[in-house]
């Protein structure tokens, strides 16, 4: 699996939107960055590396405290800090080379151009296999305003598509909105090549001490293993309603820990399985789950990961 790939693990082989992955793995944006492959060498288990969330101008993001721990999971409020996508291009992707597996990188923006400039720019690059269009950041002004107005994402993805030169589009959705499905089907109606979800839920901690929000932002997005059935119950419900019908794969992910959270969210509907949070406790975590997803299949008779895909799915 990824540089490590050998043929004992061909059962964990699967695609993302026509990227080919040799694990369902995928590491959820805003996580890590390149140097990910100095902390875990080889990266075994990881099938793709999403960037962290890159703006057409750099951005500094929130005030300190961005993250606070809780009984299960973390709030944060990092609030897309990035040095902008041409600093990113010059001084980031270069370094990704030696991540040796697919790179699909992240954007977000305040204004369809915003998104236009990053996409074009990041989308002629050899080392950036595919885009995940963020319209679900909680953390930012106007960070969730493409992602829940089902017209205006319709039309931001369908432009963003014209400037991909081919390359998959990937849409990240918000799950603080009524009815994902809503979002789900605007975004495949405008051309994207795949969705995932989720991004944080909104949260806030409180000091009661001094009676103070804990976070610099006041307020923040929920990640970890306390979203874990949220996002089962929003990946079967996306999966249900769209995607299995519209053959639309899906990036199903948080508070995915263990091999059974990432089997929960392929027999739900996912076709991939984003790691996040888990990876701040453990960083080689996917090695783990990569094993623990292989022994199951293995002991089911099953020949890829890719037919368990939506049997929870009824
Ligand atoms: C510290 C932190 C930073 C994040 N930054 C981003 C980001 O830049 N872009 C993005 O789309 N999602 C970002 N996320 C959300 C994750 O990619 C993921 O969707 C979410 O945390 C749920 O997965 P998890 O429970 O496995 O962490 C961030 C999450 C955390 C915890």
């Amino acid at each position: 699996m990824g540089a490590m790939s050998t043929a004992a693990d061909n059962i964990l082989a699967s695609q993302l939107a026509g990227i080919r992955l040799a694990s369902p793995l995928v590491v959820a944006s805003g996580i890590f960055g390149p140097d990910y492959a100095e902390l875990v060498p080889g990266l075994p288990g990881v099938g793709a590396v999403i960037t962290k969330t890159i703006t057409r101008e750099p951005r500094s993001g929130n005030k300190e405290p961005r993250v606070v721990e809780t009984r299960a999971g973390i709030l944060n409020a990092i609030g897309l800090q990035n040095p902008g996508v041409h600093t990113f291009i010059a001084r980031e992707i270069p370094k990704y080379r030696r991540l040796d597996i697919p790179v699909i990188a992240s954007i977000a923006g305040n204004t369809i151009e915003d998104y236009r400039t990053c996409a074009t720019l990041l989308a002629s690059l050899d080392e950036v296999r595919g885009i995940e269009l963020n319209v679900s950041c909680p953390n930012v002004k106007n960070g969730v305003m493409f992602g829940s107005d089902a017209c205006m994402l319709e039309e931001l993805v369908g432009i963003v598509k014209g400037c991909m030169g081919g390359k998959p589009l990937i849409v990240k959705l918000t799950p603080n909105v009524t009815d994902i499905a809503v979002p789900a089907r605007a975004a495949i109606d405008g051309g994207a090549n795949a969705i995932s979800l989720i991004n944080t839920l909104h949260g806030m901690a409180i000091d009661v001490k001094t009676q103070r929000p804990i976070l610099g932002n006041r307020v923040g997005g929920y990640s970890g293993i306390g979203v874990h059935p949220v996002a089962v119950y929003l990946v079967h419900r996306c999966y249900t309603a769209v995607c299995r019908e519209r053959f639309i794969p899906i990036l199903g992910l948080g508070g995915v820990a263990t091999a059974e959270d990432a089997l929960e969210l392929l027999l739900a509907g996912a076709t991939c399985v984003g790691v996040g949070t888990a990876l701040f406790r453990t960083p080689n975590v996917c090695a783990t789950i990569a094993a623990g997803i292989a022994t199951y299949l293995r002991d089911r008779c099953e020949e890829s990961v890719t037919a368990i895909i939506g049997k929870a799915a009824v």
